[in-house]
This record gives C-alpha cells, structure tokens and sequence, in this order.
C-alpha cells in the first residue's frame, strides 16, 4: 500500500509528519498559502501555493491525494468540506471546524459535560464590560480565531481593565475567560484510527513561557490514576462523537487535582515531540497510519523523557551533546520567539529530566 497524502501546511509540524511517512513508502504534498514560510518542506515533495484555484484544481495540483491532513487550526473549512468530495479528509471537517474557533470549541465541550474555565463570548463593548465584571481576573481575552503559542490574548486585570477596553475595537469575535490558578499544566495525546481503534500517549506535564510552550515532561510526574482516567474518557468520548480520525491533542490545567480542559488542537502537537524518540511509534508516525487506515502503533514508554523548545534560539550538536540527548532542527531563519528546534532528552528518573532540562535551557537560552 503506498499512499499519497496532502497536509495543509508547511511548517515543522508538516516537515515530521512527512519525514515519518516517506520511509513508510508513502509520498507527500503540501499546500501553503501565499505568505506561509515554506523551507520547513523543501525536499519532502511539492509544494503547492494557493491562490485562487478551485477544489478540482488544487485536488489535481496537490497530485491526487488519497487523504488531505492538515497540521493546523487556522484552515479553510469551505474548501476542505468540497476537497472532502473528491478524497478523504482527516480529521474530518466537523471536527476541525468544532476547534477552529474558540467558541464552538468550548460550546461542543460543554455539551460534552467536559469541564472548562467560566467563560464569556464577547462581541461589542457591552459584553465586554460584563465579562470584566463578572469573570475572575486576570481575564484571558482571546480572539476566537487565528489564536496561537499565546498570540491574539490579552490578560486583563483590574490595573488594566479600563484602558483595554479602550483599546479593543469591535465589532470583533473574542472569548473571555476566567484565569485558572492551576498548579500544573498536562496535554493528553491520542490517536484514532479509521477504524475506530483508540490510543493514548503518557500524559504530558508541560511549561509555558509568555503563553509558548517551552518544556514537557512525560509522563507527567505523580499523576494521580483518576487524573489520568478521567483525561483519557474526555478525549475519547471527543474523539468518538466527531468520529475524529488522526492524532489529537488535548490541553488542561490541573488544579488541587480538579482538571479543567484548556483546548482541543486536531493535529499533531509540540507537547508529543518527545514521542520521536520516547516510544516505539511516535506521534507523527501515528497520525499516518491513523489517517491511512492501518494498525496504531505501540506508545508504550520506557524512559522517562523530556523536551526542551529552541524558541527564537538555536544551538549547536556539540552544545547539547549526550548519550540520550537528541536535537532536532527545523531548518527555519532565526527569528525571536519563533520554533526552531526542540532537544528531546530520555533519563532513568523524573529528577534527572529536570536536571537535565534546566543545564540545557541555561545553555540555549544564556547568551540571550
Ligand atoms: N484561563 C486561563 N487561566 C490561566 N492561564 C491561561 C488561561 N488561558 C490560557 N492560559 C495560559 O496561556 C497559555 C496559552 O493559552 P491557550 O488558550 O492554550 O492559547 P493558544 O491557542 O495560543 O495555545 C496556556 O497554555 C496557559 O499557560
Ligand atoms: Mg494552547
């Protein structure tokens, strides 16, 4: 079976989706919108730049594919919904419209009973004043879509509050959300198959820096079983009522052992990068087979692991170097904030990932 598989998208994720798919003898295409950085895919097949082509003309220039992915929120659900006339889609596009905006996603969870943070959908400045005066501050403001790693929110606190609603323009399609005081942050990885097979991933502790993801740690250290049952019922009974296929990310915050989903993300996710080494069958090559209808792979851990996010940095081999330190670069121009590469570190105990994270995080980010 050798298959051929379009992923809308052209960035790192894209780049390891199709780097775990081409030893498996299936070939790829990429479709990147007129502005998108496209280094990330060069030489991994051909790149198809969208303009204003119809679904017939992009299915033909994407080479015909067999499936459609995606390794993104922010995609078009009209042109996917007709592309999925002509092949598979997957995830499917009930499902990538359901989390591309912020407040659909929170309404199909809530009809889920799957908990989540006190929210308030906020249109005009009437809304927004209610949302100041009844949610818990500091407020998280974020535009229901094309928010990502922290971009498009504003925090609001009780210092800022009258000068941001000055600021804020409508009309305009924003979610306010009240702030979690969470002790912990954990993201649990799945994969369904077309089949309707399920798999999970060791649930993940992760940091984030200025709302980026900096560190995971997996699996996440001292998880209580109930944490981690509970977790995995939310994100199958997710993935069963959308008939979700692919892999999928979903991200909480853990609070006096009370978990509140954070996001949903249909797709591939940084805080699974680990995966690469970490198991038998990493996230990405999961999401492939998932998404061409074969067996899931087995994601049973060994080691503990850990990694570490180059954000806006880079470092050499010889910087990070270890028996069971790994490096992975993106090959992208540097720029602040932007991923470039992550290091993905395997250990024999909890503590010693976290030493190690630390030496390496002083070592990337120090000269800076
Ligand atoms: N309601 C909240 N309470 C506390 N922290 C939050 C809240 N919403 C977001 N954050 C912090 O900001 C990060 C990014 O927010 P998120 O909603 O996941 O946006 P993005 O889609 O950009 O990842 C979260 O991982 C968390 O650290
Ligand atoms: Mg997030």
């Amino acid at each position: 079976m050798s298959l051929h598989i379009a992923i809308v998208g052209s960035g790192q994720l894209a780049q390891m989706m199709a780097q775990s798919g081409r030893p498996m003898g299936f070939t790829f295409s990429f479709l990147a919108e007129q502005t998108d950085d496209i280094t990330c895919v060069k030489g991994l097949g051909d790149t198809i730049i969208r303009t204003d082509q119809t679904p017939h003309t992009l299915f033909s220039q994407l080479g015909e594919p067999d499936v459609i992915t995606v390794e993104k929120e922010h995609v078009d659900i009209e042109l996917l919904t007709a592309l999925s006339k002509l092949t598979n889609v997957a995830p499917n596009t009930r499902a990538l419209e359901a989390f591309k905006n912020r407040h659909s996603e929170k309404a199909f969870l809530q009809k889920q009973q799957i908990p989540i943070a006190d929210y308030a959908v906020v249109t005009d400045k009437a809304s927004l004043e209610h949302a100041i005066s009844t949610l818990q501050k500091p407020i998280f403001l974020k535009t229901q879509e094309e928010g990502y790693d922290g971009y498009n929110q504003f925090k609001i606190t009780e210092d800022n509050q009258h000068t941001i609603t000055q600021e804020i323009t409508f009309p305009g399609a924003w979610v306010a959300e009240s702030f979690v005081a969470f002790d912990r942050e954990i993201s649990f990885l799945a994969a369904r198959n077309t089949k309707g097979d399920i798999t999970f991933y060791p649930c993940v502790e992760n940091e984030h820096h200025n709302g980026t993801l900096i560190k995971s740690i997996a699996p996440a250290p001292n998880l209580p079983d109930a944490i981690n049952k509970e977790g995995q019922t939310y994100l199958k009974r997710v993935c069963e009522t959308l008939d979700y296929v692919g892999l999928v990310c979903m991200e909480c915050f853990l609070i006096d052992d009370k978990l509140i989903i954070n996001e949903i993300a249909p797709r591939v996710h940084n805080s699974g990068h680990w995966t690469s080494k970490g198991v038998p069958t990493s996230q990405f090559e999961n999401h492939i087979r998932a998404i061409s209808g074969l067996t899931l792979g087995n994601t049973e851990q060994t080691l503990p692991c850990g990694m570490l996010n180059l954000l806006g940095v880079t470092v050499t081999a010889r910087q990070v170097e270890g028996a069971n330190n790994f490096l992975t670069l993106y090959g992208k121009a540097t720029k602040p904030k932007r991923k470039l590469g992550h290091i993905t570190v395997m250990t024999h105990s909890q503590a010693e990932t976290k030493t190690e994270l630390a030496r390496l995080h002083t070592i990337a980010y120090s000269p800076y």
